[in-house]
């Protein structure tokens, strides 16, 4: 436990009042998402430089305290959460764009920089920040590195992995590393680069990130299709990946509409009512992709693999048809969901789903299932909300063995237990399924090298 000499020791590290231990502070800045751990930190650091982060983790490392990094907080896996007596080293204080360059086509930032700014920076300089999802408008480019956040352009774009051509990195001995440097090409050995995104802080904290951006994508334009069953999604993904070069093929099923709906601030896509719903997206560059896609769509309506369909005309239709998935999660948390992010590979989709679904529906028939995601890229949420009649305590001991079939599933699919949403202390005893021993055991090894002392988010990704 640290004591109060121990945290006066800390705030001569930082700016005078970049320390906090009320317990409203502690509350907020010691969790994340997710709310199966109690927060428990000891203190709340406010860095506002690379001196001060270097400063805090030799500090850490001289007196054995845990540290865990704070970004926007919107993880879904707990790998941002202090139920331990650490003290976390929160980034909102370094959160400038520091340089960008037009020939390279980068933006260097610092890491509690929010995802939306760099979007937004992106848009002004005529350019485009292409990795999206619904917290945006909170999660930090720190906290996307840490997890290699995905998100709805992943089909197109990949996920923050391509999108980071240098870091500043401190890593667990205290260490500044500069890796990378913004250079497309480098064949000098390891790419420890890489190490560090979707490490989850466990290596060492980022503290400057340059990022490379993409041309504006053009016309963007958006269509949602209501399919009869599960088995029409993957030729009708097929047929529009043929011919077009989509930004996004997202799908969500009736159950995840009704409750968008129900809330009566966005329109209906259409009248009719479907089983499941594809949204795509792609860039009308042309008079001759735009009818491209209207004689797709009339193929799959032919082919039976489509009900019913429309397509955006405008911006505000855009976004309307964006918000009917990328709602869903916000829409159906007062439900407290049992939340799961699996991936696949695309082909074996429809058998995963399929089995994964049945069991849930042969063993808890009651379950409110909810299925959505990324599927044009493999990533499936699996998420069920709490019958009334359960308590909070018995719907998640329930859903322990949901997680057991789940993993289970994806193993013998060979699949990720998470797609996009990281390990953090929500999978941690899940990882064998997805990696092998020998696996974890270099993980292991290499944390021990870039964090001998073990400060480094501990209890995250792995014991
Ligand atoms: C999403 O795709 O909406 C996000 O990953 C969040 C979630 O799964 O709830
Ligand atoms: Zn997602």
């Amino acid at each position: 436990m640290i004591d109060a000499v121990l945290i006066d020791e800390l705030k001569t590290l930082v700016e005078p009042g970049k320390v906090l231990t009320d317990a409203d502070s502690l509350n907020t800045y010691g969790k994340d998402w997710t709310r199966q751990f109690a927060p428990a930190p000891a203190a709340i650091v406010f860095p506002k430089s690379i001196e001060e982060v270097q400063a805090v983790v030799r500090w850490a490392n001289q007196h054995k305290v845990a540290l865990v990094p704070s970004g926007g907080r919107t993880g879904l896996s707990a790998a941002a959460v202090a139920a331990h007596g650490e003290v976390v080293v929160a980034f909102d204080y370094m959160n400038r764009i520091l340089a960008f360059d037009e020939v390279d086509r980068s933006v260097t930032c610092q890491p509690g920089v929010v995802t939306e700014q760099l979007q937004n920076f992106a848009e002004e300089k005529r350019l485009y920040y292409p990795v999206d999802f619904a917290s945006a408008g909170s999660s930090q480019i720190g906290g996307n590195i840490g997890t290699n956040a995905g998100g709805i352009k992943v089909i197109r774009y990949g996920m923050t992995r391509n999108w980071v051509a240098g870091l500043k990195v401190i890593t667990g001995a205290g260490e500044l590393l500069e890796l990378n440097k913004g250079l497309i090409k480098n064949a000098t050995g390891y790419d420890l680069r890489q190490l560090f995104i979707g490490a989850e802080g466990t290596l060492g904290f980022v503290v400057e990130a340059t990022m490379r951006l993409e041309r504006q994508p053009k016309n963007l334009t958006a269509m949602v299709l209501g399919l009869p069953d599960f088995d029409a999604l993957m030729p009708t993904l097929h047929a529009f990946q043929n011919r077009l070069d989509l930004t996004a093929f997202e799908f969500f099923s009736d159950r995840c509409l009704d409750k968008i709906l129900a809330r009566g601030d966005i329109p209906a896509p259409f009248e009719s009512h479907c089983p499941f719903y594809a949204l795509l997206e792609f860039e009308a560059l042309s008079e001759e992709v735009a009818n491209a896609a209207l004689e797709l769509f009339e193929h799959c309506v032919e082919q039976g693999w489509v009900l019913d369909g429309v397509i955006s005309q405008s911006e505000q239709q855009l976004k309307n048809l964006w918000r009917l998935r990328e709602d869903i999660s916000e829409t159906i948390a007062p439900f407290t969901p049992y939340k799961n992010d699996i991936s696949v590979t695309v082909s074996r989709v429809p058998a995963f789903l399929k089995e994964l679904d049945a069991i849930v529906a042969a063993n808890y028939p009651d379950f409110e299932v909810l299925w959505y995601g990324h599927i044009g890229d493999g990533n499936l949420h699996l998420n069920i909300l709490k019958p009334d009649n359960l308590s909070r305590d018995e719907f998640f001991a329930r859903c322990a063995t949901v997680n057991k079939w789940v993993f289970e599933t994806v193993e013998r699919y060979n699949g990720s237990i998470s797609a996009e949403h990281g390990v953090g202390m929500t999978k941690r005893d899940y990882l064998g399924y997805s990696r092998s021993a020998a696996e974890i055991a270099c993980m292991k090894a290499i944390k021990a090298v870039f964090d001998p002392n073990g400060i480094m988010n501990p209890g995250k990704i792995f014991v």
